[in-house]
């Protein structure tokens, strides 16, 4: 029997929890997904129609006369940020929408009422002195602070194009994300917070706009921690200042279901990462309704995602969700040990957290480093745990389960991506028996299905290609300039009644109960941290150091990342002759990394070798690489590689 499929234990839904969910149990969710099959445009009309107030209501439910470019709800109009806030004031105005907490320990509420003004003071700056307009893009280079939010929502208030870069990017990757997009204003902050000191984000926001940027006529800029840095008249413009000036009440503009309300960039298995394109009310829909669903969050809940803003969990589970439905969010700027390792636990304690999601590598960390932590605090509150990003190991599972959710709290695997917009994959709190490490069954109106390249669902056991064979209201409608690389990355692998069907990038198995394990990448990209990035990206960055004539990188299963950067890189001749120290090598192809990339991406192993394995045709043979990684035994045939002697080389460089 696969690892995978090795008979796990089975936990049943809180009984008292689940009287009061919204999905009480498998009747009602299998009467969901029956729903779904039945009248599948219904289904979703029918949400579209409760959810969403709309401004005009959408005239036909999905047209696919230009897939795989489909279109929802069209006819439709709305605006999100009115959906996240305006439409609330009546009922909550003085409810806390945004709790945030810094790095420090600063703390600040922000009630319904108070974001409306921020967000509309914002759109009116933006509009107004910016001359932001429908549809022009604006890049976020912001830290964890509530002013990311006021930014997003303001520029959905007036139509324009948000695209966040996560805080963790360096200069020349801000580069890429602002000169594809075409970028007419970028927003950052001076600085911020990390491991309880400051750092700085303006001067990456100045290396980036050296070259290249004509499109970047402004910079906004938050003021976080005061720390000094330059200015350049005319172009840069202090946020807290201007923002008091404003006009506090700006009317939404009345967007179209399809119009675009957000660029996020992700790593593929080739080339430059993909601006993937987010439109309007089917993104928000499903925001708002997995909220409901996957956390079940109540009126007076309080609800807290670790994630950054800068990942699409950050936008759509920190902000667009959980404002959507009018739930309390909070936002902590900081990573989770510091000052100790009981910083999140702390913070549940305080804030009486009731939902909790994070990813499995904090999970990891956190059972590492403070075993004894969350035992100090009261965790009562906790309802519902969420994990995701990443594959979570059984045993990280049952600590979280045992230990944070004191074994009444159900875990949520949820299986998603950026391109998915929300969740896909995923438990229901009340409802759904659960299994450690395993993401369970699709969401109602989600057609996820394990199959292989004709669309065959696979049996029992077997390894085949997580696919949703139907199109969804969130999901991808394009990558950012370039339609081709969106019909090639996601509808060209598989195919079911001979139509081309979404394909994730992910392998997966079923179990003998139809639940889904996944089972990680297929292609080219490794998660490392909960971190997706391109090997091609890493290793076009590892290829820029002088001294490397080729390089090709892997992922290595890790304990605390779950995946960690492994490089092999072949030297140029005069170099290799003349080798300088390795470490010293090692250090300056992660600093051409970090230079290139970022700390994220940075290699923890760099192995000097003499060449690489390919076919004949000059093709790598990555498995090969990926088995010498972890150590394991050469049994693919490698009679078809040009220089089969170059594995035993290769092997004895890495051990
Ligand atoms: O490989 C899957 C993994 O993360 C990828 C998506 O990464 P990204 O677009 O950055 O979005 C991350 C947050 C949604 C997927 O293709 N992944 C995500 N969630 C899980 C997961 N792998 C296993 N289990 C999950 N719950």
């Amino acid at each position: 029997m696969s690892e995978e499929l090795q008979k796990k234990p089975v936990f049943m839904p809180n009984r008292s929890f689940a009287k009061e969910a919204r999905i009480k149990n498998m009747c009602e969710y299998r009467d969901l997904i029956l729903e779904a099959e039945e009248d599948y445009e219904g289904f979703w009309a029918k949400l579209a129609d409760e959810k969403i107030d709309w401004i005009k209501p959408f005239e036909k439910t999905l047209d696919s006369s230009q897939a795989p470019h489909y279109k929802w709800f069209v006819g439709g109009k709305l605006n999100v940020s009115y959906q996240c806030i305006d439409r609330h004031l009546d009922l909550r105005k003085n409810k806390a929408a945004i709790i945030f907490e810094g790095e420090l320990g600063d703390k600040k509420v922000i009630t319904y009422r108070e974001l409306y003004y921020e967000v509309n003071k914002t759109a009116n700056l933006l509009k107004n002195r910016f001359d932001i307009k429908k549809g022009d893009r604006v890049v976020i280079y912001l830290p964890m602070i509530p002013e990311a939010a006021f930014m997003m929502l303001a520029c959905a208030r007036i139509g324009a194009i948000h695209s966040i870069v996560f805080g963790g990017f360096s200069a020349e990757a801000l580069r890429d994300r602002i000169i594809d997009a075409e970028a007419k204003l970028v927003i950052t902050s001076d600085g911020a917070y990390r491991r309880g000191k400051p750092y700085l984000l303006k001067p990456v926001v100045d290396e980036a706009l050296k070259e290249g940027c004509e499109c970047v006529k402004k910079v906004l800029i938050v003021q976080r921690n005061n720390e000094d840095i330059s200015y350049v008249p005319g172009r840069d413009y202090i946020y807290n200042e201007l923002v008091e000036l404003e006009n506090p009440t700006c009317e939404p503009e009345p967007m179209d279901s399809e119009d675009p309300l957000f660029l996020l960039y992700t790593s593929g298995s080739t080339g430059k990462p993909k601006g993937v394109q987010h439109n309007q009310a089917g993104y928000i829909l499903w925001a708002q309704q997995t909220m409901e669903w996957v956390f079940d969050v109540k009126e007076n809940d309080t609800y807290w995602c670790t994630a950054d803003v800068g990942w699409i969990t950050g936008h759509t589970y920190i902000v667009y969700g959980p404002l959507a439905m009018g739930a309390t969010t909070i936002m902590f700027e900081g990573v989770p040990i510091y000052p100790d390792a009981g910083r999140w636990w702390r913070m549940i304690e305080e804030y009486k957290v009731n939902q909790f999601y994070t990813a499995p590598t904090a999970i990891r960390l956190l059972h590492k480093e403070g075993r004894d932590e969350p035992a100090k605090y009261d965790l009562s509150s906790l309802k519902v745990l969420g994990t995701v990003g990443e594959p979570i190991n059984p045993d990280a599972w049952m600590w979280y389960y045992d230990v944070i959710g004191s074994g009444k709290c159900h875990i949520v695997d949820t299986w998603w991506q950026t391109e998915t917009g929300g969740h896909v994959v995923s438990p229901l709190p009340g409802a759904t028996p659960i299994k450690p490490g395993c993401a369970t069954l699709p969401l109602p109106g989600m057609i996820a299905e394990v199959v292989d390249e004709n669309g065959n669902k696979k049996p029992v056991g077997e390894k085949g290609l997580l696919c949703i064979t139907k199109p969804w209201p969130s999901m991808i409608r394009d990558i950012w300039g370039d339609s081709e690389r969106f019909k090639t990355s996601y509808f060209s692998t598989a195919k079911k009644d001979g139509k081309p069907i979404y394909f994730s990038g992910d392998g997966a198995m079923y179990d003998e109960d139809g639940y889904i394990t996944i089972t990680g990448r297929v292609d080219d990209v490794i998660n490392v941290s909960g971190h997706r990035m391109g090997t091609a990206e890493i290793e076009a960055a590892i290829a820029k150091h002088q001294s490397v004539a080729e390089v090709a990188v892997v992922g290595r299963p890790n304990d605390l990342k779950g995946e960690s950067v492994f490089a092999y890189v072949v030297l140029k001749p005069e170099v290799a002759d003349n080798m300088a120290e390795e470490i010293e090598l090692y250090k300056e192809i992660n600093k051409v990394i970090t230079k290139e990339i970022g700390p994220i991406a940075k290699a923890d192993d760099v192995k000097f070798v003499p060449g690489l394995p390919k076919t004949r045709s000059g093709k790598i043979m990555r498995r090969i690489l990926r088995s010498i990684a972890k150590g394991e035994e050469i049994t693919q045939d490698v009679s078809t590689l040009e220089d089969p002697s170059i594995v035993s080389k290769i092997q004895s460089c890495v051990i």
